[in-house]
């Protein structure tokens, strides 16, 4: 009886202090679903314009000069090119690309989002399709991640020794001695583009 007494005294006194622990911190990162979808726009018109000007000034250098010359230009110019672009977006906006198996070093993502990772990557496995995931940081404070996925001719300078380029990668493999980004295939999950946004609306 006594024992008994005691259980459900405990069991309670641990009720109670779940529910107090949940009203002292409230889930202030849960986010709305107009808000989600507000991120959600504002993202893509920051990815549209950055990934525009990159996918577009790649397919001018291969045009003009072929892969070797599209490789000289990722290798020297792709961070200053974004870095341009990126003031053109709207005030509070940030974009960047990041990766679990990075070419450019400075693009290695961190734990926090290999966790955003891990969750897109079960999705993908599940056949599911994602278009986006919206994380509040703070109050006012969004990430939205758009997955990157692989395609073809992505592989001449990502995919395996048989795929990729030779002039190409001779050039890439140089610039970034501890390249990762290699050994991809078309459909495979390559990273993410990061859009940073603080919402002052
Ligand atoms: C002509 C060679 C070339 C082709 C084709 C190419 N890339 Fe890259 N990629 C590079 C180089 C070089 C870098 C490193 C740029 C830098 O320093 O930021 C890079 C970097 C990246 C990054 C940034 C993360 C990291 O690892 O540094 C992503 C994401 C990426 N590429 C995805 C793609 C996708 C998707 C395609 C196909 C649509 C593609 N790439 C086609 C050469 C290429």
């Amino acid at each position: 009886m006594k024992t008994k007494k005691l259980l459900l005294a405990t069991s309670l006194s641990t009720l109670l202090l779940f529910t107090a622990c949940s009203y002292t911190q409230p889930k202030n990162n849960s986010i709305d679903l107009k808000t989600e979808q507000e991120m959600k726009l504002k993202a893509m018109k920051a990815i549209k314009t950055v990934a525009g000007a990159l996918q577009n000034t790649l397919n001018v250098k291969v045009k003009e000069g072929g892969l070797s010359n599209a490789a000289i230009f990722c290798s020297t110019h792709a961070t200053s090119l974004s870095k341009e672009v990126s003031k053109t977006l709207d005030e509070g906006v940030k974009l960047k690309r990041i990766t679990d198996k990075p070419r450019n070093p400075n693009s290695q993502a961190n734990d926090e989002q290999l966790v955003v990772f891990d969750e897109i990557k079960t999705k993908l496995l599940n056949g599911e399709k994602i278009d986006m995931i919206v994380k509040r940081k703070s109050s006012n404070h969004y990430q939205v991640y758009k997955p990157i996925i692989m395609s073809g001719k992505c592989l001449n300078c990502h995919g395996n020794d048989e795929k990729r380029n030779p002039e190409a990668y001779n050039i890439i493999s140089k610039k970034y001695p501890n390249d990762k980004a290699i050994h991809y295939k078309a459909g495979d999950f390559r990273g993410a583009f990061l859009v940073d946004i603080i919402n002052n609306d």
